[in-house]
């Protein structure tokens, strides 16, 4: 149903200042690569190739320098301008034209799944009506929060709540139908003035058309919200690199695995690589030929 996404890398990361004052925050490394490479690679791996990039307009051009039209991925790559904060729903409607009469997945730039995506594959199969995800945190409150009632659907959706109704806060990766848009036309800002993703949830929870998907424990989400969330997940990605050999949200080997590119054109990009550990993981993964090692262990 849904090949389009949206990747929103906005806001001022006001959180991981200093930092944020000279590169934005979805370009700071997390480990050995930028942070927008990990919700990149996700979208890519659940076989999307149209993605909307939204970002601040001061940031927007640093972003289009270091991934330029995707083309070199096999990917189209188009970009909007988010002149305010004025919500994460708010990506719809400055991507309604890209997306035309398209349903739509969300990813958000600061987010970070590792392990098997077969539940977004799913999602993304699903014909009508839109999928979230819930996820076991120890600090639901600094999320959207749901709750489930004993036959296991949603019963409420929360936006950052004091008192968290359960332990499942839902991750910054969301599946629509094509009816996002036209709802989220009818959205009116929060009390801090933003467009809620939250509050979108709710129209398709009142219409019986969301779908909540609990992802399992052997998942890895991860945060970059603050230093330490951020330090945490650069850890992560450097233990199991390390651990294996492989790099994860390497985008030009998700490419190539994924038959985006194929083995000239990726013998083409190591070629224009600085020499150095990158380009040497990706001649490796040349030589191996794509299905090698796929990028997630087979079912
Ligand atoms: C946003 C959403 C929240 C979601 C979170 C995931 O929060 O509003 O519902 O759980 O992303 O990262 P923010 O990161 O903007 O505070």
């Amino acid at each position: 149903m849904n090949k389009k996404a949206i990747l929103l890398a906005g806001g001022a990361g006001t959180r991981l200042y200093p930092l944020t004052k000279i590169v934005c925050k979805q370009l700071l490394p997390v480990y050995d690569k930028p942070m927008i490479c990990y919700p990149l690679a996700t979208l890519m791996l659940g076989g999307l190739r149209e993605v909307l990039i939204i970002s601040t307009p001061k940031d927007l051009p640093m972003l289009q320098d270091y991934l330029g039209d995707g083309s070199r991925l096999g990917i189209r790559i188009d970009y909007a301008a988010q002149p305010k904060p004025e919500g994460i729903a708010q990506a719809f409607l400055i991507g309604a034209k890209f997306l035309g009469d398209s349903g739509a997945s969300l990813i958000l730039g600061d987010n970070i799944f590792y392990g098997k995506l077969d539940f977004f594959r799913e999602a993304l199969a699903l014909e009508r009506g839109a999928c979230i995800f819930g996820y076991q945190v120890r600090d639901p409150e600094r999320y959207g929060v749901v709750e489930f009632g004993p036959d296991g659907r949603a019963l409420s959706l929360e936006e950052k709540p004091k008192h968290p109704k359960s332990h499942f806060a839902i991750p910054g990766l969301y599946v629509y139908d094509n009816r996002v848009v036209e709802f989220c036309r009818d959205l009116r800002p929060s009390a801090r003035g933003e467009l809620e993703i939250t509050d979108l949830n709710l129209v398709y929870l009142k219409q019986k058309g969301l779908h909540v998907k609990l992802l399992g424990r052997g998942m890895a989400w991860l945060d970059t919200g603050t230093q330490t969330s951020l330090l945490e997940a650069g850890n992560y990605i450097a233990t199991i690199e390390h651990r294996q050999g492989l790099k994860i949200a390497c985008l030009e080997e998700v490419a190539f695995r994924m038959g985006f590119i194929n083995e000239s054109e990726l013998e083409r990009i190591v070629d224009g690589l600085p020499k150095g550990e990158y380009q040497e993981y990706l001649q490796l993964v040349c030589a191996e030929g794509p299905t090698a090692y796929p990028p997630e262990p087979a079912a």
